[in-house]
């Protein structure tokens, strides 16, 4: 009976894995793929994360979550975010434990698919991360993309993003990063932050944050939660959507949470409860593992001390990689200028490849990135990036 079913086509990110894995070429490199490497190219448990797992294993635990989470996780989680942004402090903010972002993401797209009372597409930045279409659409949402990256600049185009907040109408629902845009790495200055939030607050706009890099950008866990800290303390409508898959290493863990911003706290109680009936059918409730690891590393201040060295020791290396990739591609004689890459944040470049030479480094030179010609830094070492340096050369040769 499924005679009828088309194949579809890969994943534009996770498909790029799947051919990386296929590849045997002892000399590829995937640059697809947002999760972090050390400089020997292996996946890395972060020291912090290693402790709370040893204190975790004193005390194991199989059980079944609320249907919410964890309860000690879901508030430091929030407090991560929202340090103490005055709704947090008036206990005014709903949260959830969700599956990692994707997860906060689509549990929030479905509440507010079911509640939010004004229609309205979702307004999402051009470029954006892969997975939001779908999660929109999937959702039963519609999105429209506002102007964002400016390809001639390779920076942001704050003028026609502020224009289009402005003639979006009343109550509309804005999409944005926190912090390292994924796949552009550009994000606005704090001046900025505070036009689009003047702006966003005038126009009673929705803002939703995807939250996924928080420490990825700056190395600074505070300095990255900027934005939804502003957007908090002006008590703008929104919801945040945060992934400690990157800034934990908890990429199988799938551990995020969800929090909404309410205006009492008897609209906390609503809002949870709608939250929980929507979560229920769903998954039940969410894996119990990486929170008790988040939670035990957030509530110990000597682990989460440890934490934040983790996270600025990861972003170091990054930022590392991107003067080393410029640095071999201007002496390997590229005659483009690649400064970009070093002035965008957070995990990923964007190059300004073209489909043909993702193609081409793909092919000829087992360099696997998506077809929009983002590279996930993470994926370069002191070993692979001389190599990636010469084949960008070759492929960008005019
Ligand atoms: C990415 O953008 O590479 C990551 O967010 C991983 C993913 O799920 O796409």
């Amino acid at each position: 009976q499924w005679s009828s079913v088309p194949k579809g086509p890969p994943d534009a990110i996770l498909g790029i894995s799947e051919a990386f894995k296929r590849d045997k070429n002892p000399r590829k490199v995937n640059l697809g793929v947002g999760a972090y490497r050390d400089d020997s190219g292996k996946p890395v448990i972060l020291p912090s994360v290693q402790k709370a797992k040893s204190i975790i294993l004193e005390t194991p635990d199989h059980e079944y979550l609320p249907i919410d989470g964890l309860n000690k996780f879901t508030q430091l989680a929030t407090s991560l975010a929202y340090d103490n942004a005055s709704p947090l402090k008036d206990h005014r903010v709903a949260s959830i434990q969700s599956l990692s972002g994707t997860g906060a993401l689509r549990l929030g797209m479905a509440f507010i698919k079911r509640f939010y009372p004004y229609s309205g597409k979702v307004y999402i930045p051009n470029p954006t991360w892969g997975n939001h279409k779908a999660i929109i659409q999937h959702s039963g949402l519609e999105f429209i993309e506002y102007t964002y990256y400016d390809p001639n600049t390779k920076g942001l185009n704050i003028e026609d993003f502020l224009g289009e907040i402005d003639s979006a109408p009343k109550n509309s629902i804005f999409l944005l990063h926190a912090c390292a845009h994924n796949p552009t790495g550009v994000d606005p200055s704090q001046d900025q932050w505070r036009e689009i939030q003047d702006l966003m607050a005038r126009k009673q706009h929705l803002a939703i944050f995807d939250m996924a890099y928080q420490g990825f950008a700056s190395g600074d866990v505070d300095k990255d939660a900027f934005a939804v800290r502003l957007f908090a303390n002006e008590e703008n409508p929104m919801i945040v959507m945060q992934s400690f898959a990157k800034n934990f290493g908890l990429y199988g863990e799938r551990i995020g949470n969800l929090s909404v911003v309410c205006n009492s706290s008897q609209e906390v109680d609503r809002v949870s409860s709608q939250l929980k009936i929507l979560a229920r059918p769903m998954y039940s409730n969410p894996p119990i593992y990486g929170s008790r690891i988040v939670s035990t590393i957030l509530g110990n201040p000597e682990l989460k001390n440890q934490w934040l060295v983790d996270v600025k020791t990861m972003a170091d290396r990054i930022i590392n990689m991107r003067s080393s990739l410029v640095k071999l591609l201007e002496s390997k004689g590229s005659l483009h200028d690649w400064s970009h890459i070093v002035k965008q944040i957070g995990m990923f470049a964007y190059t300004g490849l073209l489909p043909e030479n993702c193609n081409e480094l793909m092919d000829k030179h087992h360099i696997y990135l998506t077809m929009d010609g983002r590279i996930s830094m993470a994926g370069l070492n002191s070993k692979n990036v001389e190599y990636v340096a010469e084949a960008i050369e070759t492929v960008t040769r005019f």
